[in-house]
């Protein structure tokens, strides 16, 4: 198992927004985490990569406990996240953001250089744009450079939170198309979406989250026929 979370629970001073949830994710999967607005998806995210602090619970990484982890010591085992709202430096270029997402890596000059041809040869069009700055990309650009910094940090599993949003149809295909090659590539893959319908298409497993409960979990292909998620996930 890669990932394990074990009854975790976040809170906002008063307000508790996980209440006990426990999760898996094994190594090479795509596991989703579906849920409506306000359902906890975020803050589970935030947790595991050492943004937030948990109440209690666990959440070991292949076997260690990484709960009381600083944000950039997480991010350097290879756990790399791309945060709702992308989170690019917008006053930077495309190549600055990748290269500040290697720092870690400055040594490893041969593999960055084939790491780059992989990340451009995903994203021709950030190649095209290597010289303009983050925040003139249109959305969907700025969508595919989050994702690609995310690659170029190399981590072992991706957290990618709802990368679809704000997208137009045509690159929500293409983002989830790439979503599916990185996985194809060995990278495992947390994705919490509100789009159930393509996160069950690409994902191995999913967990239901319903007010900062696991509602429901199970294989994508047993879920997609559930009566309960056709009707408050997939508009059936
Ligand atoms: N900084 C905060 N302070 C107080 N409450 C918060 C804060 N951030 C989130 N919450 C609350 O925690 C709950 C879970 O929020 P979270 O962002 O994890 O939901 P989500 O599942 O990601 O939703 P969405 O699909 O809208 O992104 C919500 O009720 C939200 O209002
Ligand atoms: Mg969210």
């Amino acid at each position: 198992m890669i990932l394990e979370v074990n009854d975790l629970v976040v809170s906002y001073g008063a307000i508790c927004a996980v209440k006990g949830i426990s999760f898996n994710v094994e190594e090479g999967e795509v596991v989703t985490l579906i849920g409506a607005n306000g359902a906890g998806k975020t803050t589970t995210l935030k947790t595991i990569s050492g943004l937030l602090r948990p109440d209690s619970g666990s959440i070991k990484f292949k076997g260690e406990e990484i709960k009381h982890i600083l944000p950039n010591k997480i991010v350097e085992l290879g756990i790399c996240q791309v945060p709702e709202g992308r989170g690019i430096f917008t006053n930077l270029t495309v190549q600055e953001n990748l290269t500040l997402a290697t720092y870690t890596r400055a040594k490893e000059k041969d593999q960055l250089k084939k790491d780059y041809e992989r990340v451009f040869s995903i994203f021709p069009r950030l190649e095209e744009r290597r010289t303009q700055s983050a925040g003139t990309l249109s959305g969907g650009e700025q969508q595919m450079l989050a994702v690609a910094r995310a690659l170029m940090t190399k981590g072992q599993i991706m957290l990618l939170d709802e990368p679809s949003m704000g997208l137009a149809p045509v690159l929500v295909d293409e983002i989830f198309k790439v979503i599916k090659e990185i996985n194809d590539m060995g990278t495992t893959i947390l994705l919490v979406e509100q789009n159930a319908y393509k996160a069950l298409e690409i994902a191995n497993r999913a967990y239901v989250l319903e007010t900062g409960e696991v509602a429901l979990s199970g294989y994508s292909d047993d879920l997609k026929n559930e009566e309960r998620i056709k009707k408050a996930y997939l508009g059936g």
